[in-house]
């Protein structure tokens, strides 16, 4: 039986192996995918050294912390992990890793049925880390233009702004105002809101006066963050990241497995049944 991995640190409540499994059953394709907790980078190093050893491992995920370490161990990266300088997904062909990321085409696949024409809207990313590098470069892809950043630490916005300046301009905004400002979407890139931590919310929508098109959560536990709720109370279109996670789980089987005609069809019909059967768990 071929192997597949998630490694990152704190994986306890991942439901990857879930959404996986279903996919590589829904397939026939026989193989298991599981979670490797690393503690450190020394583990890091060992688990790399273990999957180009072992004949049966096909690939892999990356999660927080590793997103950008893993890149130190690939032979090969794509050419958005190039621009991204992050990966989420690695995979092995005659011993050498190869590494990609599908995070940015799981929030572009995800926004995409949400409807809106982003070319023209104001766009506001919370948070500067690994999910706003994916966010901003979907982004990048769909044509936006007017993108903004807030961030708690500024200085890492301001890097995310300089890191980008080839491809899309972002305006930084301090983090303490951001409310005082006009956007038509919000997207939450921060841990802010995911449980255990369910009371907070990145972003105080009940006083926020101009009207908005859509609030994003890239937190899919809970599926309704506080943000979301309060987006909702206002009448917003609102989504979680359920179905980036799906989306991007999905790319990375395409690539592992070399599939892209079938799976479209999947996408399309058991999608829902798949986040249903996700949310059920929580
Ligand atoms: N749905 C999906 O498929 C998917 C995929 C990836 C990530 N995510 C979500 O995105 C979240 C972030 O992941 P990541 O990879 O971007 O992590 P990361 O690289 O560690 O970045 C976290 C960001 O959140 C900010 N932050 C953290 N705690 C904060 C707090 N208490 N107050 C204000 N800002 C805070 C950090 O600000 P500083 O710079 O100040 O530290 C940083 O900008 C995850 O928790 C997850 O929920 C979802």
């Amino acid at each position: 039986m071929k192997k597949l991995y998630l490694i990152g640190k704190s994986l306890k409540h991942s439901i990857s192996p879930l959404i996986h499994n279903k996919i590589l059953s829904n397939f026939g394709i026989d193989a298991v995918y599981s979670n490797v907790e690393l503690p450190d980078f020394e583990k890091l190093k060992e688990f790399v050294e273990m999957v180009k050893k072992d004949g049966d491992v096909v690939g892999f995920n990356v999660t927080i912390p590793y997103k950008e370490d893993i890149l130190e161990f690939c032979d090969e990266v794509s050419e958005d992990v190039r621009i991204i300088q992050a990966a989420n997904t690695v995979k092995k062909e005659n011993g050498k890793l190869k590494a990609y990321n599908t995070d940015w085409i799981g929030f572009k696949k995800s926004l995409e049925e949400v409807n809106i024409d982003v070319k023209d809207k104001k766009i506001l990313i919370l948070g500067a880390g690994g999910a706003a590098k994916a966010c901003i470069y979907g982004f990048y892809k769909m044509g936006a233009k007017q993108i903004f950043v807030a961030n708690r630490t500024y200085e890492k916005a301001t890097r995310l702004r300089d890191y980008f300046r080839e491809f899309v301009q972002l305006q930084v905004i301090n983090w303490l105002k951001k409310e005082s400002y006009e956007y038509d979407i919000i997207i939450n890139t921060t841990p802010i809101g995911m449980f255990p931590e369910v009371e907070k919310s990145p972003f105080d929508i009940r006083e926020y006066r101009f009207n908005l098109l859509l609030v994003y959560d890239t937190i899919y536990n809970p599926p309704l963050t506080k943000l979301l709720k309060e987006a909702e109370l206002k009448n917003i279109n609102t989504s979680n990241g359920l179905k980036m996670l799906i989306y991007q789980a999905i790319e990375a089987e395409k690539i592992w497995w070399n599939i892209a005609k079938d799976i479209e069809q999947f996408e399309k019909e058991e999608l829902d049944v798949l986040s249903r059967n996700v949310l059920m768990t929580y």
